[in-house]
């Protein structure tokens, strides 16, 4: 067992990597709990969820929508929960980010945790704290910061998770790499066959430094007023590219971790080798690395994004794999990147 803990003012929260059968009836409280799925992960892994009531929402990114998070909420008053009950959200980064922001709001916030099932869940979405819903295709415009009570991983739960939502995860991986974890980068680089294939001593390891990458940056600044607006290396291009070209939000942060590579090699702080293995690692793990999406119609969608601050944007740009530096940049230095 490899257990992190995360210190926050919106909350406590313990990370740990064990098996679900084991561990998740201990760290239950007594009080009632609901649990919160989508069809796929119950259709897997609905023997491992506690005898509770199940609110069941269809898999996918459409999904996570206010109508989605007001349905839950009529759900939670029929079925009887109350400020004292507990909430589990059972499932991927979708399913994590409708239970959290639903727990923070529903009777102004009652307790829960999380057993995220999706690679990209377990290294990013159920860790810090941060919840988000859509609003008119716009990702993560509503949202919180509070923290779940526990985030279970079981790696075992990867076996059912489909090849491309398991590379999905392995994007948010390199992004955790090139932030602060170069001989995680080696290692993935020396081990493709083998991460591709789901070895459970590497999927271990990649969780593990994975986790320990966020929960480091997220117990410095947890409400991102600063070191935390590392962790959106690719996020300015990817959100972009993944409202305009409605594809996965791993394949989308891919491209977007290519763009800010590129920018940074531009603006001569990244060298052209270390942007060449960033690229041939993504595109070694079978991630996309360009869009063919018009350059005008990402700029604006990124004009849209709640990151922009007046007519500045955070850009996360890569010094070397293993350190980045967030500088505000124009929307005009930005396009710099499309030539
Ligand atoms: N809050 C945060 O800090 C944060 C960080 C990163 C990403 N996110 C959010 O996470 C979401 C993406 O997460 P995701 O990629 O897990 O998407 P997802 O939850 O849609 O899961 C992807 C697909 O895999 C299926 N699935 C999940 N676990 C499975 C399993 N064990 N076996 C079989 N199928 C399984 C799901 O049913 C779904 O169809 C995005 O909405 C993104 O914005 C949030």
């Amino acid at each position: 067992m490899q257990e992190f803990t995360i210190n926050g003012a919106t909350g406590s929260s313990k990370i740990i990597l064990d098996n679900i059968p084991d561990c998740l009836p201990d760290l239950l409280p007594g009080a009632d709990v609901f649990v919160i799925t989508d069809d796929q992960v119950k259709s897997h892994w609905g023997h491992f969820f506690p005898n509770a009531p199940v609110y069941v929402m269809k898999a996918g990114e459409r999904s996570k929508t206010i109508d989605t998070a007001t349905d839950i909420c009529r759900w939670l008053t029929k079925v009887g929960a109350d400020r004292s009950s507990f909430i589990l959200g059972f499932g991927g980064g979708v399913v994590c980010d409708m239970t959290g922001f639903v727990a923070s709001v529903y009777m102004r916030g009652v307790s829960f945790g999380y057993v995220p099932t999706s690679l990209l869940a377990q290294i990013d979405a159920a860790i810090g704290g941060k919840t988000g819903i859509n609003l008119d295709g716009f990702k993560n415009m509503i949202g919180t910061f509070r923290q779940p009570k526990f985030v279970l991983i079981d790696p075992q739960t990867l076996n059912t998770l489909p090849d491309i939502e398991y590379r999905n995860g392995l994007a948010e991986a390199v992004k955790h790499c090139l932030i602060a974890d170069k001989s995680m980068f080696n290692m993935l680089m020396e081990h493709i066959p083998d991460i591709l294939a789901k070895k459970t001593n590497l999927i271990r390891q990649l969780i593990e430094r994975s986790v320990r990458v966020k929960v480091d940056i997220v117990n410095r600044d947890e409400l991102e007023a600063g070191e935390r607006r590392k962790l959106n290396l690719g996020h300015t291009w990817g959100h972009a590219v993944e409202k305009t070209d409605t594809i996965p939000h791993g394949q989308a942060v891919s491209i977007g971790l290519a763009f800010a590579a590129k920018l940074s090699e531009q603006r001569g702080m990244l060298k052209k080798t270390q942007r060449q293995d960033i690229i041939r690692l993504l595109q070694l793990l079978g991630l996309p690395t360009e869009t063919n999406t018009p350059a005008a119609l990402i700029y604006d969608a990124i004009q849209k994004d709640k990151k922009k601050e007046d007519d500045k944007i955070h850009f996360v740009f890569i010094k070397e794999i293993g350190s980045v530096e967030v500088i505000p940049i124009t929307m005009k230095e930005l396009t710099k990147g499309f030539i």
